[in-house]
């Protein structure tokens, strides 16, 4: 265990959050976030797919003074995770990121998936009835709404079955969650839809970790601008949008972060319903040509691409209706496209400079 903090630190809301995935992409973020709010954070991950040094970061950025415990945890071994609880009868809500969430490799290991997401979930659910922790955040995702008729997406917008294996677990997951409040007394839960995330943090010191090669679209284009991919395939140019490539919402990952805080903080003030449900975009769409002007104009850097053959499964475009999470949690984005390609970017080069790919650091 690695603890930090002194009583001289201000914590303004008196408040204990435990973060399961707090050394991830997305948790990493919150955890900071969290923690310049003046919240106690309790971070457990199992490093599956992060790394021990990301904590250290979290440090540097958030402060000597801040008060954070980190646990190398796997959620789903209950007897390990009830001793979380136990040392820490004073947590008062859970964000939950952890997850496996590589879409490709959930259609080939299905399994894989539903073991890890379904039952980490049901795991820490368990303890939050058992220990009596009331507040519950979870990390949803935009692909609960499939091809969708009509932009932009409300959380009204019916879900679709869903194309992946992990798709499903996020389907699952949301009603698991949603019959668990319903069953029990005392929870409340807020189940947060994200749409594309991306970008890194403004000091570079936290960002996305590809542990493979990356799939998603901003890492792609970092990639190849460093020089570890050759070319980026645009996938599919005669689709019917403007410039014939897709439409995807990218929401930076700072956003996201500060909008799990609010969520947390309107969970803990009893302004919210027993189950809500937000959407995280920016509510436009980005196509992927333009995410390429993008990076090209803020890295002064020409991309390497060529035009390619649709990918299977993609949708068209989708972008978020975010009025609900801006109405009711006071949450609006103000990060833009060309802020996530810098910061991607700084991160990458970061990256490069502290020679990550090549020592294979753990
Ligand atoms: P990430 O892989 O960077 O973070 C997840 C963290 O959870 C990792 O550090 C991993 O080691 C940890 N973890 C996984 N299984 C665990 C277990 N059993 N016990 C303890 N730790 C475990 O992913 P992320 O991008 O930060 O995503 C966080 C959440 O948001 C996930 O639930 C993901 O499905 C969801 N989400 C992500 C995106 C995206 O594009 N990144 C989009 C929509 C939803
Ligand atoms: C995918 C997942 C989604 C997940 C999200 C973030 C699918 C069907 N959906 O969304 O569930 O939440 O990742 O992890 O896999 N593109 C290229 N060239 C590339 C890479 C991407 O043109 O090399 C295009 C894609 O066709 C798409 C856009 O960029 O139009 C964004 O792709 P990507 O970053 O992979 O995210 P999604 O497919 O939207």
């Amino acid at each position: 265990m690695n603890t930090v903090g002194t009583s001289k630190h201000v914590n303004k809301t008196g408040k204990t959050i435990l973060v399961t995935g707090g050394s991830g992409y997305i948790g990493s973020h919150t955890v900071v976030n969290l923690l310049e709010k003046g919240f106690r954070v309790i971070s457990l991950d199992n490093y599956d797919n992060s790394h021990k040094w990301i904590n250290n970061r979290i440090l540097e950025i958030a402060g000597n003074e801040a008060k954070v415990h980190f646990h190398d945890v796997d959620i789903c071994e209950k007897q390990k995770l009830r001793k979380i609880f136990e040392k820490y009868p004073e947590i008062s809500g859970i964000i939950h990121f952890a997850a496996h969430k590589a879409v490709g490799e959930s259609v080939e290991n299905p399994l894989k998936y539903y073991d890890n997401n379904l039952n980490g979930l049901i795991s820490i659910l368990q303890m939050a009835a058992k220990f009596q922790v009331p507040n519950f955040i979870f990390s949803s995702s935009c692909t609960v709404y499939g091809n969708v008729d009509k932009l932009p997406v409300t959380e009204s917008t019916p879900l679709q079955t869903a194309e992946s294996p992990y798709g499903a677990t996020k389907v699952m997951g949301e009603r698991i969650v949603t019959d668990f409040v319903h069953a029990t007394p005392i929870a409340k839960a807020v189940l947060l839809r994200y749409f594309n995330p991306a970008g890194a943090h403004s000091s570079a010191l936290i960002g996305e970790l590809p542990q493979n090669k990356p799939a998603n679209l901003v890492p792609v284009i970092t990639a190849v601008a460093s020089g570890k991919m050759d070319c980026l395939t645009v996938f599919g140019t005669d689709y019917d949008t403007r410039d014939g490539s897709c439409v995807r919402d990218y929401i930076h990952v700072s956003d996201l972060a500060e909008a799990h805080t609010l969520a947390m903080q309107a969970l803990l003030n009893g302004k919210l319903n027993r189950v809500e449900v937000f959407n995280l975009g920016i509510g436009q769409g980005a196509t992927v040509l333009e995410a390429i002007k993008a990076f090209e104009k803020v890295s002064g850097k020409k991309l390497n691409y060529a035009l390619g053959q649709r990918r299977k499964g993609d949708v068209v475009a989708i972008y978020a209706d975010y009025q609900k999470a801006q109405k009711v949690l006071g949450w609006s984005p103000i990060f833009n496209m060309e802020d996530i390609m810098r910061t991607a970017w700084e991160w990458e080069k970061q990256l490069d400079n502290d020679n990550y790919f090549t020592s294979g650091r753990q």
